[in-house]
């Protein structure tokens, strides 16, 4: 059995990324950080895969939350691990405070970091090993209105590269991917103006479904050949 862990796993993308690995047979870990009653629904939606889950709960925007998750998985191992939960904050350019820019670089950049390290270290990686952070087009394409969001995933995207060769004598291979601007709750909480704003600039015309993020996600996962890769999913987005 392989088994997989994905962080921030019970809606949108994560969710997406866990029903395409139980499709491909793995035991999957999901992990999420606050609404419990959700669980229900997801047991519900993934039904068909009966007992090859396990849900996590741990808040991985804190480094607590990443020995939470550590201690909670198999001695076998993870074959595949995807570093998915990020925070963004859309407080004003002057109002933002050390607090502020600190969670989210603490959720999207430090504490991968140290779940990845702590794996590792506690030899929690199975033989093959592949592990993958989902950035964003954002990290690229300075979009955002929150400064904090657009450089933690820059530095995502990074770490991905900066770890291959540390990685990769252990036989573990790491990449990541962009998406641009996926159809999750994200998106859309964003006015009907913004969202046309985005469709316009798109070459494909709309926005992802999560579940075709998901297929390119589970593709890098399973690439043997594949490491140090950052990987665009945005639709051709500024290309039109
Ligand atoms: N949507 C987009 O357009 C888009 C584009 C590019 C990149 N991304 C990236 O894709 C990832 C997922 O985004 P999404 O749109 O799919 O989000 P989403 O639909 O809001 O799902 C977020 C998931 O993360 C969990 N979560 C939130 N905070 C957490 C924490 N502190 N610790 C553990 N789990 C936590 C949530 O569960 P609980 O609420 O129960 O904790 C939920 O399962 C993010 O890294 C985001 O930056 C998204």
């Amino acid at each position: 059995m392989k088994y997989a862990l994905v962080t921030g796993a019970t809606s949108g993308i994560g969710l997406a990324i866990a029903e395409a690995l139980l499709q491909d047979g793995c035991f999957v870990f999901l992990n999420y950080a606050h609404d419990a009653a959700r669980v229900g629904n997801v047991r519900a939606q993934l039904a068909e895969y009966g007992e090859r889950m396990g849900f996590i709960r741990a808040d991985l925007a804190e480094y607590a939350g990443a020995d939470a998750v550590a201690a909670a998985l198999p001695a076998a191992g993870l074959t595949y691990l995807v570093l998915n939960v990020g925070l963004t904050d859309r407080t004003a350019f002057g109002a933002v405070t050390a607090e502020n820019w600190e969670r989210v670089m603490r959720a999207n950049v430090n504490v991968p970091f140290f779940l990845i390290q702590g794996l590792y270290k506690a030899e929690l990686f199975a033989p093959g090993a592949s592990v993958l952070c989902v950035s964003s087009l954002l990290a690229s394409v300075p979009h955002s209105v929150s400064v904090s969001y657009g450089v933690s995933k820059a530095a995502l995207s990074a770490l991905s590269g900066n770890l291959v060769k540390f990685l990769a004598p252990a036989g573990i291979r790491i990449n990541a991917v962009e998406p641009g601007f996926v159809d999750t709750s994200w998106q859309k909480e964003k006015p009907p103006d913004q969202r046309a704003r985005i469709e316009a600039r798109t070459a494909l015309g709309r926005l992802a479904e999560p579940a075709e993020v998901a297929a390119v996600c589970l593709a890098a996962l399973k690439s043997t050949y594949l490491t140090g890769a950052v990987i665009p999913i945005s639709g051709g987005y500024g290309l039109k």
